[in-house]
């Protein structure tokens, strides 16, 4: 019998399929085509504080295997979310991981005391690398001190045993690095990787296509850089559990960010075409791994590190 059962720090899921944030909203469109239990989770939108309209629109432009966002973190705010939303996941018994952004290490810290009593959560996404913010400064996962400070205001808040999963950014010189402050700042595991910054200009106005100029590019596209970041990452630091995603439309793509190091998968992109392309991935990624001899998805984490000789 194939063992498909994944953790990400203390969090436990039966398999390792999950939504990518911001591409799912809560999960009430896709619960019209499958029961959420059939996911290892929904990850939610990143919440913020107060109530946000986010960008000026156009906000989205098709790229060449890709799709360029400038959503601007759109969304209710913590306080309804707790009303409406995790009520209601916790309703269609999904596995939650709830995605938090701040503008500040200060609104980190309350959107951790506001979470840190709610049941049903398995763990928080901590999303310190949102492109698509006026201030490029509130990039924290661009640089150590920043994103330190974020995990850190998040760990002392949240309190008890709730796993913190940082959300890095490829966009920086070495994600590693990184990756080791966020770990040593109370980071259980690391969602890697958030959108890679971009800008398309429409030849035809000959101005950029977004109203916010830049945007951050997902989908087939950026799949080699999310493959290179877990690798780096899984390699500098074996023992922390990586959730993969950047333009995952296939099995065999889920399957080639486990061999990287990932221990779960998040789609994203995929979804906007085919709202059913996390069921169909999930049963690929499972013929895939049996075929391959695996008896489990943990024994295909990290496996393209081996070196022949020492499987
Ligand atoms: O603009 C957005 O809402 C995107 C957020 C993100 O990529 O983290």
């Amino acid at each position: 019998m194939f063992n498909f059962e994944t953790s990400l720090g203390q969090a436990s899921f039966a398999n390792p399929i999950f939504t990518a944030s911001g591409c799912a909203g809560s999960g009430r469109e896709l619960s019209q085509f499958f029961e959420l239990t059939e996911l290892g989770a929904v990850v939610t939108k990143s919440i913020m504080l107060k109530p946000r309209s986010g960008r000026a629109t156009p906000r989205m432009a098709e790229t060449p295997s890709g799709m360029l966002n400038s959503i601007g973190l759109q969304g209710p705010g913590i306080d309804i979310f707790l009303e409406k939303d995790i009520p209601w996941l916790r309703d269609q018994g999904a596995n939650i991981v709830v995605s938090i952004a701040g503008e500040s290490v200060e609104d980190y810290a309350v959107l951790a005391r506001k979470l840190r009593s709610v049941s049903g959560i398995s763990a928080l996404e901590v999303n310190i690398s949102c492109p698509n913010v006026e201030n490029r400064g509130q990039v924290f996962a661009c640089h150590p001190e920043t994103a330190r400070a974020a995990i850190e205001a998040v760990r002392r808040n949240i309190g008890g045993e709730l796993p913190i999963i940082a959300k890095l950014t490829p966009d920086v010189t070495s994600i590693a690095m990184i990756a080791e402050e966020v770990v040593a700042a109370g980071a259980d595991a690391l969602a890697l990787i958030n959108t890679v910054l971009g800008m398309v200009i429409d030849t035809n106005t000959m101005r950029p296509k977004l109203a916010g100029k830049t945007g951050g590019l997902s989908g087939p596209a950026i799949r080699p850089v999310a493959v290179r970041a877990i690798y780096q990452v899984h390699e500098a630091m074996p023992q922390v559990k990586i959730l993969g995603m950047g333009g995952v439309a296939t099995g065999r793509d889920a399957f080639e960010l486990i061999l990287a190091g990932a221990s779960a998968v998040s789609i994203g992109t995929a979804t906007f075409g085919n709202p059913t392309a996390v069921m169909k991935i999930k049963e690929e990624l499972k013929a895939g791994l049996i075929a391959h001899g695996f008896d489990s998805l943990k024994e295909a984490v990290g496996y393209a590190h081996r070196v022949e000789g020492n499987l």
